[in-house]
């Protein structure tokens, strides 16, 4: 169980912070949010101009795509699971974040992930997929899992923001491919609330996305 304190303390500690230049800009910092007891952890790259005014992650326009992914197409609630970005403050224009910014931010995602001791970590578009497994081909690498510390796996997907871009559901399209990643979580979810193995589950995902044309 995460130590509400210990999450407390880290969200205090994002407040304050001041070791980058995104501190400069913004009007909140946004530790995230969610279920702080959820076996999968979503990481998304920054907050942009919505998640700045209000300190909450993903609720602007790509936020509210995530909304529909989780309820329509993972059939879970957003309250299940815990969502939060690599990088707290807002990087001006939406950009995005530098490697500096990363690396001085990238302690407070640790902190989170190391109290919520997630068994899966599912990555939000390139930029979280590439600074937590060195990744850089997000078309190749989503939808299949890889290895964290601690026996974590990590499950890139789109980014819904790259979905709004691409409003076709048609087979082969970015949105369909998303559709088979966020039944797959709902799958990994169900699983893990029911104290699955994580390595049975990687094994029986991995089967149900080959066997629909996911990977
Ligand atoms: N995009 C992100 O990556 N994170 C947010 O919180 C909002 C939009």
């Amino acid at each position: 169980m995460a130590n509400i304190k210990e999450m407390n303390f880290i969200k205090d500690k994002i407040k304050i912070c001041e070791k980058c230049s995104l501190h400069l800009s913004r009007n909140n910092t946004v530790p995230g949010e969610g279920n702080i007891n959820s076996k999968i952890v979503f990481v998304g790259e920054g907050p942009g101009a919505d998640e700045d005014s209000s300190g909450r992650p993903f609720v602007g326009r790509a936020g509210k795509l995530l909304d529909v992914m989780f309820k329509d197409w993972a059939k879970i609630d957003r309250n299940q699971i815990f969502i939060t970005n690599i990088v707290k403050c807002r990087p001006p224009k939406n950009r995005v974040p530098s490697d500096e910014e990363m690396n001085s931010c990238g302690h407070f995602l640790e902190a989170q992930l190391i109290q919520i001791k997630p068994k899966i970590i599912v990555t939000l578009g390139s930029t979280s997929m590439k600074y937590l497994t060195n990744k850089t081909k997000i078309t190749e690498s989503r939808g299949k899992f890889y290895d964290w510390y601690s026996g974590i796996k990590i499950f890139p997907t789109f980014h819904p923001s790259y979905l709004l871009r691409n409003p076709s559901m048609q087979k082969g399209t970015p949105r369909w491919y998303s559709w088979l990643d966020m039944r797959a979580i709902g799958i990994m979810i169900k699983a893990l609330n029911n104290d699955k193995n994580v390595e049975d589950i990687v094994k029986a995902v991995t089967k149900i996305m080959k066997d629909s044309g996911g990977i």
